[in-house]
């Protein structure tokens, strides 16, 4: 990270700043717009006469990359907190079990997205239709996880998780990524 760079990207087209997991919610919903913008990018790709490699390249760094350790921040330790924070009123059960739901179809479709793009670059064949819907119907599901857990679940997060919670958060998901503590987070790039 280069110490000018601004701490909110904003824009999704890179890989989230290490810097923001002092702040564990920041960093997961700058991680949503970064899957939003990979949305965008595989909605392209689908419609496209013809494939843009350097955008199916950003594509697969992304599922190969980031995605896996996303799911794993809100699995292992996001959505465990928030059961145990949350109070009935908050049915918090549900919009979890829904929001698994559609995690679970896009890591369905996963292995044979990661497969097809990667396909195609080595051939260099276009995408067939076939291939096409089912990268649709991926950036679909992805886009519906994203926008129920920055509606539902991170409002929740923000209102019930203790500092506690939060530094408990912030540290496994540093460790998840390699970095031991906040401070060795700045010197990553
Ligand atoms: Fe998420």
């Amino acid at each position: 990270m280069k110490p000018s760079e601004p701490t909110l990207r904003g824009s999704g087209d890179k890989p989230t700043n290490p810097s923001l997991l002092a702040n564990p919610l920041v960093f997961i919903s700058e991680d949503h717009l970064r899957e939003r913008q990979i949305c965008a990018v595989i909605d392209g790709l689908a419609t496209a006469d013809s494939l843009n490699r350097q955008a199916t390249m950003s594509v697969l760094r992304f599922l190969n990359e980031e995605m896996n350790v996303h799911l794993r921040d809100e699995e292992e330790d996001l959505f465990p907190l928030l059961a145990k924070r949350c109070t009935q009123e908050d049915a918090i059960e549900g919009v979890i079990d829904r929001i698994k739901a559609d995690q679970d179809e896009a890591m369905r479709l996963l292995p044979q997205v990661r497969e097809m793009l990667a396909g195609c670059l080595d051939s260099g064949a276009d995408l067939t239709p076939e291939d096409r819907t089912v990268l649709s119907r991926f950036a679909a599901r992805v886009r519906r996880h994203l926008v129920a857990e920055n509606a539902i679940l991170l409002p929740i997060a923000r209102a019930r998780l203790t500092r506690v919670d939060l530094r408990t958060l912030s540290k496994h998901m540093l460790s998840r990524r390699g970095l031991s503590d906040f401070e060795e987070a700045t010197d990553v790039d």
